[in-house]
């Protein structure tokens, strides 16, 4: 989110200075190179370079020097207590109030709990007190929705813009996006602490509506409703919509799990009953299950020495990250019952192999064809990568025989699976097709 920002603030014609405190990384970035797979990214990196809008250090200082606003973008990773780790803002805030000079405005972009803006303006203002500092900082809240592999669009493009903070203070984060606000993306002005909830709350609905149709889709499973049917019919109500309704795994990825887990932990501390955030997390890991139950299912529990192939290790399409991926659910799972995996990602084959370590029962395969190359007595489709959806079924058929495939993304039409003649095919809440079905 940092990285994409910067890079669209220096399009809209700023000076950006990026900080960051991984050496490397700066290194790379100077370079031109992209340390991540984000749709876009590498070309406006290399072109905002170019142009000297954007530079970046690992000096802090020169940051501080030389903007008039301080934008953070730091992680704010959940704690094993499911609250938001936030010592990097805080380690971050403080530097910034020992090197301040000058009133300064911070505005934080990184998914913080509602009240963390209070916070650190208290904090950041008593250190300035404590050094006999005349100045005054004000901090700004400016959540960002931005989805991971449609970032830039989505920064260019946005729905919203949400400001939250003092309306006498806000003006000059108010200027930063006047060029897209001409273009006609709407601002949105509130108090600090209804834009911090408002992004928690953005997530959790998203996540709800997820959560909520893979949970119709359990009962769809168990008695042989079609999910396609179901959804079309639902999204046909234009109150509900077709968004965030597609079945699959569960969710994952850097957002959604952790700050749905953090909203119910801050409602727990504010004593309201978090009896729906938690079960929007409860189904989620229920469903992470999905795969593991139907080759359970299918193999009558008898998983240990089977060799398993694995298309898809991304949290989603259009990404390399795996943080909460299924797969990885997935993954731990089958090394637990005893089976060798053939596994393949066009992208994130190195963060999931830097996660999972080396693992003998392990094969990283070159190519979606090499996973099927050696026998495997299953399928699983973890991720939707238009690789697989596009993959020919007739080879399909021919390399699995009579293995099942567990498409956890749906990615192929049940009729055209029909056509095909594959052997046994699962999907989400769809009925079971192939041999299966004649049983
Ligand atoms: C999300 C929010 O959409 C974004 O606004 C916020 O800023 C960051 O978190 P992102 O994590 O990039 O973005 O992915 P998103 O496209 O929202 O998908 C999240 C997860 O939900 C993925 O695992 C995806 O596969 C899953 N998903 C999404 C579904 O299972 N069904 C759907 O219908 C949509």
């Amino acid at each position: 989110m940092g990285l994409v920002s910067a890079a669209c603030l220096a399009k809209l014609g700023h000076q950006v200075v990026c900080v960051d405190i991984n050496e490397q990384r700066i290194a790379t970035l100077m370079q031109g190179e992209c340390p991540i797979h984000e749709k876009e990214l590498p070309q406006l990196l290399k072109e905002q370079l170019e142009s000297g809008h954007l530079l970046f250090t690992t000096n802090l200082l020169d940051a501080i020097e030389h903007a008039t606003i301080q934008m953070i973008t730091v992680g704010t990773p959940g704690l094993p207590d499911d609250q938001a780790d936030l010592s990097q803002i805080f380690a971050l805030t403080t530097q910034i109030a020992q090197h301040a000079d000058r009133d300064m405005l911070v505005v934080i972009k990184s998914t913080v709990p509602v009240g963390t803006g209070h916070d650190i303006e208290k904090h950041m203002n008593d250190a300035l007190l404590r050094t006999d500092k005349p100045h005054r900082i004000d901090v700004i809240s400016n959540p960002e929705f931005l989805c991971e592999g449609n970032a830039i669009h989505d920064f260019l493009h946005a729905d919203r813009i949400i400001i939250g903070g003092d309306l006498q203070r806000i003006t000059p984060i108010i200027a930063v996006y006047q060029t897209l606000v001409d273009r006609g993306v709407p601002i949105q002005c509130m108090s600090r602490v209804s834009a911090e909830l408002t992004k928690y709350a953005a997530n959790a609905m998203l996540a709800c509506k997820i959560s909520f149709i893979n949970q119709i889709s359990q009962i769809a499973d168990k008695i042989g409703a079609n999910m396609d049917e179901v959804q079309a019919g639902m999204s046909s109500d234009h109150r509900i919509g077709s968004h965030f309704l597609q079945v699959g795994m569960g969710y994952g990825g850097s957002c959604f799990p952790k700050d749905v887990r953090a909203l119910a932990k801050k409602a727990k501390v504010l004593q309201v009953d978090s009896c729906l955030l938690d079960a929007i997390n409860n189904v989620n890991n229920l469903q992470k299950k999905w795969a593991i139950d139907r080759l359970l299912q299918h193999f009558k529990n008898q998983l240990q020495g089977l060799t398993i192939g694995i298309w898809g290790l991304a949290f989603k399409p259009g990404t390399d990250d795996i943080r909460e991926a299924s797969s990885i659910v997935v993954m731990n799972a089958l090394l637990q019952y005893g089976t060798q995996l053939r596994v393949y990602d066009p992208v994130a084959m190195s963060n999931a192999r830097l996660c999972l370590g080396d693992n003998h029962a392990i094969t990283w395969c070159d190519s979606a064809d090499d996973v099927l190359f050696d026998h495997v007595d299953a399928l699983v489709i973890d991720t939707a990568w238009d690789l697989f959806k596009n993959y020919s079924l007739d080879r399909l058929r021919e390399e699995l025989g009579m293995a099942p495939i567990m498409d956890g993304c749906n990615c192929f039409d049940l009729s055209e699976i029909r056509q095909a003649g594959i052997g046994y095919y699962y999907s989400v809440g769809r009925p079971i097709e192939g041999v299966v079905a004649e049983l």
